[in-house]
């Protein structure tokens, strides 16, 4: 594992656990300061910082707030900004994501999907672009391949996505040339850990059969697409790359 330092400083959301976590240990691993964001998951945050700063000593810090909260996502701008002298990279990674059968969909539960998936991380991204511009940062969102192609029975979800999709591409442009913004779009990394009712055991193994490599990925995989595209891709800007197994080809 790397031990040094590079000065440049990333800030992941929903980074206690999973992919969040991975991407943390990865933006690590290349030398970075990481911040870690959760929401409710204190205790698997705290064990990430402390395995991190293990490492190497006062090298991440975790911040909470619930991203469907404005006032949560300001103060998460100012602690991040407040904490490090500088911003390199951002990570949206934080998501919210369950069934909306059509039909039974709720006020609240399109908000939650909304403000979780695509708000906030427009909200923070807004918020901390001035910090990026100053020192050609880099923004990545993680989409989903479910942006482009329908989940049965997620249709908030998968508008929530798209939405992120498209903000991948709109703010490369607004922010361009200082900050670059990229996006991954994941396919089946790891299932969530409540069992999808909705869409059953079955849908895994079609899911897996219309993937071109026939397995799953690993939250590694999407860390090392985010290292790249945060930390080594200075050509790059407004691409949200599949990082799928090649799902998105049938
Ligand atoms: N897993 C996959 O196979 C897969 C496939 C396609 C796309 N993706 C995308 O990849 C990313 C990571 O996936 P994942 O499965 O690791 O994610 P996840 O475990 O479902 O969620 C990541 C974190 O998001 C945080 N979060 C949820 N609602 C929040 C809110 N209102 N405010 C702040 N934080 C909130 C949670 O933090 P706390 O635990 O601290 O509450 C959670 O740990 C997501 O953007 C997801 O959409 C994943």
């Amino acid at each position: 594992m790397g031990n040094s330092s590079t000065g440049r400083v990333a800030l992941v959301t929903g980074a206690a656990h999973r992919i969040g976590a991975a991407i943390a240990r990865e933006l690590h691993r290349a030398g970075c300061r990481v911040l870690i964001h959760y929401r409710s998951s204190a205790a698997g945050a705290q064990q990430l910082l402390r395995e991190l700063n293990a490492v190497r000593p006062d090298s991440c810090a975790a911040l909470q707030a619930d991203l469907c909260r404005a006032n949560d996502v300001r103060e998460l701008a100012a602690q991040a900004a407040a904490l490090a002298p500088g911003l390199d990279l951002l990570v949206n990674n934080a998501s919210a994501f369950y069934a909306t059968p059509l039909g039974n969909v709720t006020d609240a539960q399109w908000n939650e999907l909304f403000d979780a998936n695509l708000k906030g991380a427009f909200f923070l991204s807004q918020a901390l672009a001035p910090a990026l511009a100053r020192r050609q940062g880099a923004i990545v969102n993680i989409v989903d391949i479910h942006a482009d192609i329908p989940l049965p029975q997620h249709t908030v979800y998968t508008m929530a996505k798209a939405g992120l999709a498209m903000m991948t591409r709109a703010l490369a442009v607004e922010l361009g040339p200082s900050v670059r913004v990229n996006g991954i779009a994941p396919g089946a990394i790891l299932w969530p850990e409540q069992p999808n009712v909705v869409l059953g055991a079955a849908h895994a193994d079609t899911l897996l059969a219309q993937t071109a490599l026939k397995r799953m990925g690993t939250p590694e995989d999407i860390a090392g697409a985010a290292r790249f595209l945060g930390l080594e891709a200075p050509y790059v800007t407004g691409q949200v790359l599949a990082v799928d197994g090649g799902r998105n080809l049938y």
